[in-house]
């Protein structure tokens, strides 16, 4: 089992209260199985329970795990259909994995004292719409909930996380995790509920971030994000990010018909592709007033009627734009700024466009090779992404060492 050091405290607490123990104590596991409260009731006396603990597909009803106050294995029930209610008045810590899988009727999950979880594996429970944890879990290293009936995830009250997937909770449409200041692999939400407006007020640096299908992502905190950050098929009208400076890969904006306005007005470096496609509402791309460098390619396809980056010195990979809009001084822009250096690999820009088209290898690779047959235009206007920028081969050069 991996622990990051956030999660080490309780259960380097839970070995040395093991270590007093005997050792043909019940306590001492490695595992039982249990199919009522009665049957639990043999480790209730267990202070720390050093093993997987396992709810037999035939537990019917409702069952109780007291007494016992951590479990340092396996929480695990799987197809008992029958189960109702899954209640622990004093377990405070889960040493592996907390796995809830085909529970068809369970709706009641209650677990007073539950504060610390290696790892959340939910997944079909359609009869689950709350949950019950009084202290609330405030230490996981991966959580993953899926197909459950939830309306809120109000008792996962985590302080920092590995990574947390919440996808298919049809009725899930609000998520506000308050304490939440680092996200260290990955955060992503999809195909729940149409309405599902997100809100973490406090993180501030996040690995990967993926938002599929929501309606609202508050992050007013967010400064760093490590790896890349998609928005796919979302309903809001507008996105801001008002304290992120970086994103280590991927920025993504794609397919949000609703989309009209975008602000990332403390932006200065995308470390991979810079992708806003099919936005059809979208008919500015603006909003990135510091934005210098982008270091895999460019890729703007859609509907809109200008492009304004008036920062922008350094594209080490290639741009592809294409819009239905027939402003063309959107391609003499991306022409100049493909001349002058500023875009290192091929330019290929289209305005006029019926059916503007991505192009999906640009974005996921790197940087691509500077080719000087590409499309631009030789031209010798000073006009270019800045209106104050230099944009000689030397500055984008220096702007490329600064922000490596
Ligand atoms: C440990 O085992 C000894 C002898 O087997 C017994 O006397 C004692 O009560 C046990 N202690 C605990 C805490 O169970
Ligand atoms: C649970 O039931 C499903 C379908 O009934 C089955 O595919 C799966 O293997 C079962 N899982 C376990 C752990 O028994
Ligand atoms: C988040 O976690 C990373 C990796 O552990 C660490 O470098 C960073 O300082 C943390 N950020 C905050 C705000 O705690
Ligand atoms: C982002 O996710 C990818 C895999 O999808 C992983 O390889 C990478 O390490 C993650 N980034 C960070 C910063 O954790
Ligand atoms: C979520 O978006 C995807 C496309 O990104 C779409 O195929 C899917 O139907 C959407 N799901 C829901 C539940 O809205
Ligand atoms: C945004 O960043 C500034 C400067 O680092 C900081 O003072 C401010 O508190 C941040 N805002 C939020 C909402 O975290
Ligand atoms: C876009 O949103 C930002 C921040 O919410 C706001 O300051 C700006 O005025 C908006 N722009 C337009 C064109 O609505
Ligand atoms: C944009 O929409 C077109 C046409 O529906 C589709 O072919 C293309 O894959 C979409 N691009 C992205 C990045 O979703
Ligand atoms: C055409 O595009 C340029 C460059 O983005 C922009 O400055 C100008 O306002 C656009 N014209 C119209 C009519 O939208």
């Amino acid at each position: 089992m991996v622990f990051t050091k956030f999660i080490l405290p309780a259960f380097a607490l839970a070995s040395s209260v093991l270590a007093q123990s005997n050792s043909s104590d019940i306590c001492d596991g490695p595992s039982i199985t249990i199919a009522s409260s009665a049957d639990a009731q043999q480790i209730a006396g267990c202070e720390t329970y050093d093993g997987d603990v396992t709810i037999d597909s035939s537990a019917a009803g409702q069952i109780a795990i007291n007494g016992v106050q951590q479990i340092t294995g396996d929480v695990k029930c799987n197809n008992a259909t029958q189960l109702t209610a899954l209640t622990s008045d004093q377990l405070n810590s889960i040493g592996g994995i907390f796995s809830l899988t085909g529970l068809t009727i369970l709706s009641t999950l209650q677990f007073n004292s539950l504060t610390a979880v290696n790892r959340i594996n939910w997944v079909g429970l359609p009869a689950l719409q709350s949950l019950n944890f009084d202290q609330g879990v405030s230490k996981s290293n991966q959580i993953y909930i899926s197909n459950t009936q939830l309306n809120n995830i109000n008792g996962i009250e985590l302080t920092a996380v590995g990574s947390m997937d919440i996808n298919n909770n049809p009725y899930l449409t609000s998520v506000n995790v308050n304490d939440l200041t680092n996200v260290t692999t990955s955060l992503s939400f999809s195909a729940n509920g149409r309405d599902l407006e997100i809100s973490f007020p406090n993180l501030q640096d996040a690995a990967n971030l993926t938002f599929r299908n929501v309606s609202k992502v508050d992050m007013p905190s967010l400064a760093n994000v490590a790896g890349s950050m998609g928005f796919y098929s979302d309903s809001f009208e507008t996105f801001s990010a008002p304290n992120l400076t970086q994103t280590g890969g991927t920025l993504a904006v794609v397919d949000s018909p609703d989309l009209a306005n975008l602000s990332f007005p403390s932006l200065t470096q995308i470390g991979g592709g810079f992708l806003v496609a099919n936005n059809t509402n979208l008919k500015a791309i603006s909003g990135f007033p510091k934005l210098k460098t982008v270091v895999g390619a460019l890729d703007f396809t859609g509907t809109f009627n200008s492009v304004k980056l008036p920062s922008l010195t350094d594209v080490r990979g290639g741009s592809n734009v294409q819009t239905k809009s027939t402003n063309t001084s959107i391609c003499d822009l991306f022409d100049q700024a493909h001349d002058k250096g500023v875009i290192k690999g091929v330019n290929t820009c289209i305005t006029g466009k019926a059916n503007p088209e991505t192009n999906p290898s640009a974005t996921q690779g790197g940087s691509t090779s500077a080719s000087p047959s590409a499309t631009g235009k030789a031209k010798n206007a000073g006009v270019t992404f800045g209106a104050s920028t230099p944009l000689t081969g030397l500055s984008a050069l220096i702007a490329a060492i600064l922000f490596i």
